[in-house]
């Protein structure tokens, strides 16, 4: 497996990869990989001849008070993850390369932005598809896989693609958790021992909220049980609880066909997020 930094060197070892007919199915990560990415890397490697793993920090996607700077990476961990699960490539570009002296050109969706973390991060998803449409362009990929714990990242991606004519399908892969429910995220590690522990109110409403929607409970009670709930842990503060239609991610009743229940929490400083997707028909 090799790791390189430049759009020129993947755009050239795809060109090759090509020439032989072989698919490429792309991951695209901001590193610190855990088991959750490593479920995407294996579907990846499952349906596709070549595996990309993007690792980038991208700097446009965080507002000025995130944790850009703090955001974790260790790329020889993540190189030794993507070896034994069976990626090809890494490609692990300098913020420079991806973005050069005079870069003033974005991709700026409407509507499907702007509400759940678009409403409390407004710049995030302007900086998620630019990278994206960015990657998409320079690998040129036949699929890419992104997690559904980013529930609105999967929906904006998917609408872009659509929108804007990519040629690749976009592959969405169930949330990975841990032993006792949590969601696997690279920002688990910034929770303390107490924060850890607070955390599980997170999963937990989200398991509430799942019952809840299966047994078509109206929507404004599974909201108001799962706040309760989220509400009697002394270290969570909501951002949001939502029950929504997972393609429009505009408020949904019980007999939409797929509804996202979604909630995004601080514990402490951390900002959590998860959700439930759930089909009815
Ligand atoms: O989900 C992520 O890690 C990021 O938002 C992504 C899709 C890699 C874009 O930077």
């Amino acid at each position: 497996m090799k790791i390189v930094k430049t759009v020129a060197e993947v755009r050239s070892i795809v060109k090759e990869w090509r020439k032989e007919g072989l698919t490429v199915g792309l991951v695209p990560t901001m590193g610190y990989l855990h088991e959750g990415h490593q479920s995407l890397i294996k579907r990846a490697v499952e349906e596709n001849d070549k595996v990309v793993v993007s690792v980038f920090v991208n700097p446009t996607q965080f507002g000025p008070n995130e944790d850009y700077e703090d955001y974790p990476r260790d790329i020889d961990k993540d190189a030794v993850l993507c070896e034994n699960t069976g990626a090809d490539l890494i490609f692990n570009p300098e913020p420079e390369e991806m973005y050069p002296e005079g870069n003033c050109s974005y991709i700026n969706m409407t509507r499907l932005t702007d509400v759940l973390c678009g409403k409390t991060r407004p710049i995030h998803f302007k900086g998620v598809c630019t990278v994206c449409g960015k990657l998409f362009h320079i690998v040129g990929p036949d699929r890419a896989y992104f997690g559904e714990k980013d529930a609105q990242q999967l929906a904006v991606i998917r609408r872009m693609v659509k929108d804007l004519n990519f040629d690749l399908t976009i592959v969405g892969c169930p949330i990975v958790r841990e032993e006792d429910g949590l969601a696997k995220s690279s920002r688990n590690t910034y929770l303390n021992e107490k924060e850890r522990v607070a955390a599980l109110v997170v999963s937990k409403s989200i398991f509430l909220g799942r019952e809840m929607l299966e047994k078509k409970a109206p929507v404004e009670d599974i909201k108001k049980a799962m706040r309760d709930l989220i509400e009697k842990e002394p270290l969570a503060k909501i951002d949001y609880v939502e029950i929504v239609d997972m393609d429009t991610l505009l408020p949904a009743e019980t007999e939409a066909d797929t509804i996202l229940c979604a909630v995004a929490v601080y514990i402490g400083k951390t900002r959590l997020i998860d959700n439930c997707i759930v089909y009815f028909n």
